[in-house]
């Protein structure tokens, strides 16, 4: 099959799709013939060596997926073969074949194309699992969201809109804008030509009550300064580059929660949150209330234009992979 092995901590251009032998099959496992993978901003680090986790060599990259059940390993008794899945094994996506435990397969929708399901998992449930279960939303807050047209960003612009939010998106494009006021955001900041801190306190009378920040470095600061008394600041990520350092005494002059999120850390620990939380997103999909956007698609050999599109700033929505034999 062909993958995009990893052999070692490289610049993300200087990988390589080449041949390798199908994973086998194993207990408690099930292959999936995959047909889209999702692409996210930690598939970027992992390969460069600048993610928190690095596997042993050679591994294959691509941490979610979507595809075909062909084959079942001893004892999996809950899926079936053709079944149609999406999985988020962290490793091993960007790939015609993966190997991935079953309990990690979340069953998809008839009506969700491989595409939309292969960046399903990861934008979806991050954003969910912020603002359904850290976030403490009271009726007719709002929420300001920077980055607000990336993966992550919009899932939190489209899900707080439906969870009763004001959303306030931060981007950089009129155009990325746009697309968020289609997601549900009462208003838009251009934040490279404004003056974030000062128009989220405009927009919001006073001061913004959640923070949902996937992006970091210079942005942080204003948008914590932009808080109401009480806010809750939501850290996602830094996709700008650099972990801010802010100081304490903003938190103690307006009682501001900051609070970290790290989804795949938090699975483990909640499983049954996790896959009651699934479900509900599943379910929101079938009803229409959500609308994954997929804004690119490029072949696996083609990764690098994917990758090459995530670190300009260019995805709204998501970009994914697929696989041709
Ligand atoms: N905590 C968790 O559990 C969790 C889960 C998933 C992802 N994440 C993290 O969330 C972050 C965003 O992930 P994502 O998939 O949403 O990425 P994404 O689709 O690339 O979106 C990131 C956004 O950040 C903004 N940005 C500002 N400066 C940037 C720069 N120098 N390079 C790239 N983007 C920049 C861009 O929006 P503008 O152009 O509008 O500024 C971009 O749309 C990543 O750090 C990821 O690791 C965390």
């Amino acid at each position: 099959m062909k993958a995009l092995v990893c052999t070692q901590f490289a610049p993300f251009a200087d990988h390589k799709v080449i041949e390798v032998d199908a994973p086998a099959i194993k207990k408690g496992h099930v292959r999936i013939a995959i047909k889209a993978a999702g692409v996210n901003f930690p598939d970027i680090l992992m390969v460069q060596g600048e993610y928190q986790v690095k596997p042993p060599f050679p591994f294959i990259a691509g941490a979610e997926c979507a595809g075909e059940i062909t084959e079942l390993g001893e004892g999996v008794t809950h899926l079936k073969l053709g079944q149609r899945v999406a999985a988020l094994p962290g490793v091993g996506c960007f790939a015609q074949e993966a190997v991935v435990p079953a309990n990690i397969c979340v069953p998809i929708s008839d009506k969700m194309s491989y595409e939309e399901a292969a960046g399903f998992v990861m934008v979806y449930a991050t954003s969910y699992h912020a603002l359904k279960d850290r976030s403490d939303i009271k009726p007719d807050e709002t929420m300001l969201v920077l980055g607000a047209a990336g993966g992550v960003g919009l899932t939190a612009v489209e899900l707080g809109t439906n969870m009763g939010l004001n959303v306030i998106a931060a981007a950089s494009t009129q155009e990325k804008l746009d697309i968020c006021k289609e997601y549900g955001a009462v208003h838009g900041i251009n934040y490279v030509e404004e003056d974030l801190k000062a128009r989220a306190r405009e927009l919001s009378e006073g001061g913004v009550d959640i923070v949902y920040d996937p992006v970091g470095d210079k942005f942080a600061a204003p948008a914590l300064r932009s808080m109401a008394w009480g806010g809750r600041y939501l850290v996602i990520g830094f996709a700008a580059g650099d972990i801010p350092k802010v100081a304490f005494n903003w938190m103690l002059l307006k009682e501001l929660d900051v609070r970290g999120i790290h989804w795949g850390a938090w699975i483990p620990r909640n499983m049954k949150n996790h896959v009651q939380n699934m479900g509900e997103l599943m379910a929101m999909y079938e009803a229409g209330t959500i609308k994954p956007r997929v804004s690119g698609v490029h072949t696996l050999e083609n990764f690098t234009d994917a990758m090459t599109a995530l670190t300009e700033r260019r995805v709204m929505g998501k970009v994914v992979l697929t696989m041709v034999s």
